[in-house]
């Protein structure tokens, strides 16, 4: 039984496979955060841990008197912090009553349990009927306003989802000022926050910094998860590492704007908040009315990061990814983007079609500029049906077309924007954001259309259908390139424009719900810019998503990286590209841009007409490995052996386990003459077990993890090798 209240003691105890999660009704009846950790053995009312100053300062609020005016104390671990009423912390809460009064009080008043793992009426959330669900609900000391606190347990992955439903019981509206997701407070702060940071094409680098006094932030307030700070994180204790320690990974199940918060009070005390950022926020709930935040994902590991990462892509794959693609094999596909960019026709298309086939691609995907008049990103963003002059055919002629080559047939659209010289925007210039007596911010030339209006999705919704019902379509690249400004929508009043935000990402999340169930068979993948919006909300609605723009393999190493820590290998969009690399300018050999997009979905983006007949055989060979090797790196436990950071290492190395097979990927990052063979201890094999390494040899599992593998690639610049690792005995 994963959930067990107690009513005796009045602790509500989750537990998984390895992690245990307990809160406590108080004699005043405040819903108290006592625990959560390493799986606890017997069952045990973990508020004895509560430090005893906490506690002795209760009575200088009125606390025990029972009859009302209980202070929460800034002190006193939360299971949910309000502002308001005494805790000056970070809080999760914030309501404006219909009186104009703000904060409030929240008391225990029931608790149930739900079997299988709730969903969220219009979110994405993950699901299972293997998981179960308990809910506490809480109601405001004074008015009628309830707080139904979500826990989703899974068992098996250790991971436990938390959300919340504020519903409005009184007869008056009244506004959300602030509304995040979850509020974990520990009586110990000695901790790193660990983030995933960047920039266009080189997102989710590996940032750590310790919590101290006051307050360490990763934010984005965009209206998109953003390149910038992805909405993940991880909080360990000091001395935590990949296999060491206590560590707690967060990831929030949302694509807009979003707070993470770690904290220390001065009674050395942490507290971590995530939810939707409230800057920009606040929601009005008429009465019954009931607002629901999206949902944070997070998992303990007492044994550091690779646990986590093993968690979360577990419970990813199993429970938040949907559709065939969840387990049916994504076909290997050509995308013309860095091979062409605008400048293409259909014949162009086809001999790239052709040439692909023939090495075992499955897919061409035809990416920005088939559409309106583009020839550039300044034009027809909103215009989508096929740009017949430039193709020389019609979209189903030339999907058709390459169909005849053997090969699928994919599309790029860019659903969200809209281009001012486009027909859309003549007709409906108020579809896009603006603000009233303002020119509105152009980024790369274009504009944000309002998806908090059904009017403006149903617009594309039906030119999106005309085009798929029409051409044979298989896949779908879902591209956002910018953030969004001039934040207006005319549909609504003026007291509710704090609303839109979020409406856009509901809107956003109904329009893709919409598309998505219309056409169960297309891949879709999600791209903003590169990995500009690489969150568990667009994950739930598309299996892939592009990484980053940049697809030089050695930059990759740190992107893809960085991402493995909370994200799948199954979920990373990576292509070999041309070399120089069109970003960085960098060589480098194929065969190490093939290993790094191996471990992702692996795919081409480049110009194969323009490739000799040499590198055309080699990428024949790497499809067949990569496919070879599908279900070890797609399924396979993830462990980081040298990390891409470490200065003291001319290599970055990690490796793949599933049951009796692993994958040991090493790229040398920096050149060296006459460089010392270096040692790698390998991960995650058994430990009596024998293996041989790439056929040959004999090597007891212990040996290789304790002991570890000499590891060297061959002269050159960043120059790779793949072990492939095979249990004999
Ligand atoms: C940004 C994406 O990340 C690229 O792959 C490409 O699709 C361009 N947009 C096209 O405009």
């Amino acid at each position: 039984m994963a959930i067990v209240i107690n009513e005796q003691n009045k602790t509500f105890t989750v537990s998984t496979k390895n992690s245990t999660y307990q809160m406590k009704v108080n004699c005043a009846g405040v819903l108290l955060h006592t625990y959560y950790g390493k799986k606890l053995g017997g069952e045990m009312d973990m508020s004895y841990s509560i430090k005893r100053d906490m506690v002795e300062d209760i009575p200088k609020y009125e606390a025990i008197k029972g009859d009302g005016q209980y202070s929460l104390v800034e002190v006193l671990p939360q299971e949910l912090s309000c502002f308001g009423c005494g805790d000056y912390r970070d809080t999760a809460l914030n309501l404006r009553h219909s009186d104009g009064s703000l904060g409030l009080q929240p008391i225990f008043h029931s608790v149930r349990t739900e079997k299988g793992k709730y969903n969220i009426p219009s979110l994405p959330a993950f699901y299972g009927d293997e998981g179960e669900t308990l809910i506490v609900t809480l109601k405001d000391r004074v008015y009628d306003i309830f707080v139904h606190l979500y826990y989703g347990v899974f068992e098996e992955t250790d991971v436990i989802l938390r959300s919340m439903r504020i519903e409005n019981k009184t007869d008056k509206p009244v506004t959300l000022e602030k509304a995040l997701s979850l509020t974990l407070d520990f009586n110990y702060s000695e901790f790193d926050l660990i983030t995933f940071y960047g920039r266009w094409a080189s997102e989710r680098d590996v940032q750590r910094v310790p919590v101290e006094h006051g307050s360490v932030q990763g934010f984005s307030t965009r209206g998109a998860s953003g390149h910038i700070i992805n909405p993940s994180c991880i909080l360990c204790e000091r001395e935590a590492n990949e296999e060491y320690g206590n560590a707690y990974g967060f990831a929030f199940v949302y694509s807009g704007s979003f707070l993470i918060s770690a904290s220390k009070n001065y009674n050395n005390n942490a507290r971590i908040v995530i939810g939707i950022n409230p800057e920009n926020f606040s929601f009005e709930l008429s009465p019954n009315d009931i607002f629901c935040t999206p949902e944070v994902a997070m998992t303990f590991s007492s044994c550091g990061f690779s646990k986590i990462s093993h968690n979360f892509h577990k419970a990813i794959r199993n429970n938040l990814c949907r559709g065939q693609y969840k387990t049916a094999r994504r076909p290997v596909l050509i995308n013309n983007w860095e091979g062409t960019y605008f400048d293409f026709n259909a014949d162009k298309l086809v001999s790239m079609a052709k040439d692909a086939s023939e090495l075992g691609v499955e897919m061409l995907v035809l990416d920005d500029g088939w559409f309106g008049k583009r020839n550039d990103d300044h034009t027809s963003l909103g215009d989508w049906y096929a740009n017949e002059n430039k193709l020389g055919c019609s979209l189903s002629e030339l999907a058709e077309r390459i169909n005849e080559t053997g090969m699928k047939f994919g599309i790029w659209f860019e659903p969200e924007c809209i281009s001012e010289d486009s027909d859309l925007y003549r007709a409906h210039p108020d579809y896009a954001f603006k603000m009233p007596g303002r020119k509105p911010t152009l980024y790369r030339q274009q504009l944000v259309l309002d998806m908090s209006r059904k009017e403006v999705r149903d617009n594309i919704f039906m030119q999106l259908c005309n085009i798929l019902d029409n051409a044979n379509i298989s896949y779908i690249k879902w591209d956002f390139n910018r953030s969004i400004t001039d934040l207006y929508s005319c549909e609504l009043p003026k007291d509710k424009q704090g609303e839109i935000f979020h409406r856009y990402i509901l809107g956003l999340y109904e329009l893709l719900d919409r598309i998505t169930s219309k056409y169960p068979n297309i891949l879709f993948e999600s791209c903003s810019s590169g990995g500009g919006r690489f969150d568990l909300g667009m994950h739930y609605y598309m299996p892939q998503a592009w990484v980053s723009d940049n697809t030089d393999p050695i930059d990759r190493l740190r992107i893809q990286g960085g991402t493995s820590f909370i994200y799948p290998v199954s979920r990373m969009g990576a292509h070999v590209s041309a070399s120089p690399n069109h970003i960085t300018g960098r060589i480098t050999p194929l065969e190490t841009r093939g290993l790094v997009a191996y471990f992702g979905t692996y795919g081409l983006e480049l110009d194969i007409n323009k490739m000799s007949s040499v590198e055309k055989e080699e990428i024949r060979r790497q499809i067949k490995e990569f496919k070879r090797f599908y279900e070890l790196i797609q399924y396979g436990d993830y462990y980081r052996l040298i990390s891409p950071y470490n200065a003291n290492s001319l290599y970055c190395s990690w490796m793949v386990v599933k049951e009796s097979e692993a994958l040991l990927a090493v790229v040398k990052k920096q050149n060296r003459a006459k460089a010392a063979d270096e040692v790698v201890r390998l991960k995650g094999l058994k430990h009596n077990a024998y293996y041989s390494i790439n056929g040959e040899g004999k090597y007891l599992g212990e040996a290789l993890m304790s002991l570890g593998l000499p590891i060297w690639t061959d002269n050159g610049d960043y120059t790779s090798k793949l072990y492939y690792i095979k249990q004999i005995i």
